[in-house]
């Protein structure tokens, strides 16, 4: 299997051009199929997540035409099957936004259930909880989610909790349904915000998404649109707290820095100086790292997908700090791995309890989902010697070209296949 090789202990320095949004694309691509006319998506990552959707919508018979790596075509209008296969959920989860459009374009939809991942259970009682509220009758069974209504109604639906997928899952839903929904405490994430224009920009009729009141009053049908992708908050998080942990100055470009007002937050409180341009923000981190504690919290709190990074940073402070992770019940699994490369860090419940090392050495790791997966290779690059981490199958699946882009940075990164590969680099660097 592939793995990334790195040398540590170069600053990180430069500009990084910073990509479509994955999770806000995963809405929009399943958002897309539910009008019969042409819709076209750019800046979309060019990464397996998006791959596998588009697929996953193919395999239903919407046509998908991949103008370029970030450019895409969809029409809606051939769909002949309403049943999206067990192999695209187990792949990615997000294959659920089928549920929602395909429900409120055809009344019927049927996917196969996701499993628990790599970061907790991830329930879904609230996506179908939205579901029947709106009048759909859903059914499990055979591992199959099996939702149909003759029609579907608007209605008031409280989330018990703020779900990203839930309200993105019946935001789509309700758009076609008839009369008015309200979804209260709904996420306000910039990707609910994202699904919510592009719904609007094909002909729906949705306000106050990014507030925790979202009002939709439905349509008959919607029309094709052009949309572009916001930029991944999460990737250009990623970009600045690897300039934070290698004591580098990067300039994440192409981002909305009020997306990174909690990320920016934090760095500040870390010691790190953090300048903000109209669409680009400088990390500058000159001065040693300091203690500090954080909570991950629904947007516009400190977002759970920047945990793991910030944890790298953190166990380079001066002093302990605390991270609490109050959204899922299983993300410190790269712990384990970080201690091997001399962390001191002590997990009790979700709370990580950090002290502060001097500096990471190099040692091989393997990267336990997607996000703590990134944290580890910017843990690598910190690092005193050579890193090694294994299973970059799940960092392959949210960033697009990653060691391309840390090499532009100046970085000594690069993916091998195997140990012989792994050895020449070895020698290369030493
Ligand atoms: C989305 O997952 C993101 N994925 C996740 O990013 C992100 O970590 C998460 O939102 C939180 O921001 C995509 O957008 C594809 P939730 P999602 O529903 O929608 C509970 C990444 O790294 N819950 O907001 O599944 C749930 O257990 C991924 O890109 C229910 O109880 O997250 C969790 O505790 C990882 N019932 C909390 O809500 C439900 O029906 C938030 O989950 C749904 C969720």
């Amino acid at each position: 299997m592939e793995r990334y090789v790195m040398k540590g202990g170069t600053p990180l320095r430069g500009e990084v051009v910073i990509g479509g949004a994955k999770n806000a694309a995963l809405g929009l691509l399943a958002a897309a199929v539910m009008t019969d006319e042409k819709v076209k998506i750019d800046n979309l990552p060019d990464v397996r997540d998006i791959n596998v959707l588009l697929s996953a919508i193919e395999g239903i018979g919407a046509t998908v035409n991949r103008i370029d790596a970030h450019t895409v075509e969809i029409c809606g209008k051939g769909i002949h099957g309403l049943s999206v296969d067990y192999e695209y959920i187990k792949k990615i989860r997000a294959s659920y936004y089928l549920l929602g459009a395909l429900l409120g374009k055809y009344k019927k939809a049927e996917v196969a259930l996701p499993g628990g991942c790599d970061i907790g259970s991830r329930p879904i009682d609230l996506h179908l909880k939205g579901f029947r509220a709106l009048g759909a009758n859903v059914e499990i069974s055979h591992g199959l989610i099996s939702a149909k209504a003759d029609r579907l109604v608007g209605n008031h639906i409280y989330m018990d909790k703020v779900s990203v997928g839930a309200t993105i899952n019946v935001l789509m839903a309700a758009t076609l349904a008839e009369g008015k929904t309200v979804i209260e405490n709904a996420a306000k994430e910039p990707h609910v915000v994202d699904v919510a224009n592009f719904l609007n920009s094909m002909g729906a009729n949705i306000r106050g998404a990014g507030t925790d009141v979202i009002r939709i009053v439905g349509v008959e049908k919607l029309h094709g649109t052009e949309y572009s992708v916001i930029p991944d908050q999460i990737e250009a998080g990623t970009f600045m707290f690897a300039a934070a942990a290698t004591h580098g100055d990067v300039t994440v470009r192409n981002v909305i820095p009020k997306h990174l007002e909690a990320t920016t937050a934090k760095l500040l409180e870390a010691g790190c100086q953090v300048i903000e341009f109209d669409d680009a923000v400088r990390v500058i981190a000159a001065e040693p790292l300091k203690p500090t504690q954080v909570t991950t919290l629904p947007y516009p709190g400190f977002p759970t997908d920047m945990q793991p990074q910030m944890a790298i940073v953190l166990a380079l402070a001066e002093g302990t700090s605390t991270i609490t992770e109050s959204i899922f019940e299983n993300r410190f699994r790269y712990v384990d791995e970080l201690a091997r490369m001399g962390a001191n860090i002590k997990v009790e419940s979700n709370i990580a309890i950090i002290n502060g090392i001097e500096k990471y050495t190099g040692a091989r790791v393997s990267a336990p989902d997607l996000r703590a997966g990134a944290a580890l290779v910017i843990a690598g690059l910190a690092a005193d010697g050579v890193t090694e981490v294994d299973d970059i199958q799940y960092i392959q699946r949210g960033y697009e070209r990653f060691e391309e882009k840390l090499r532009g940075l100046g970085a000594t990164i690069e993916r091998v296949a195997n140990d012989h590969d792994a050895q020449k680099f070895k020698l290369k660097v030493s």
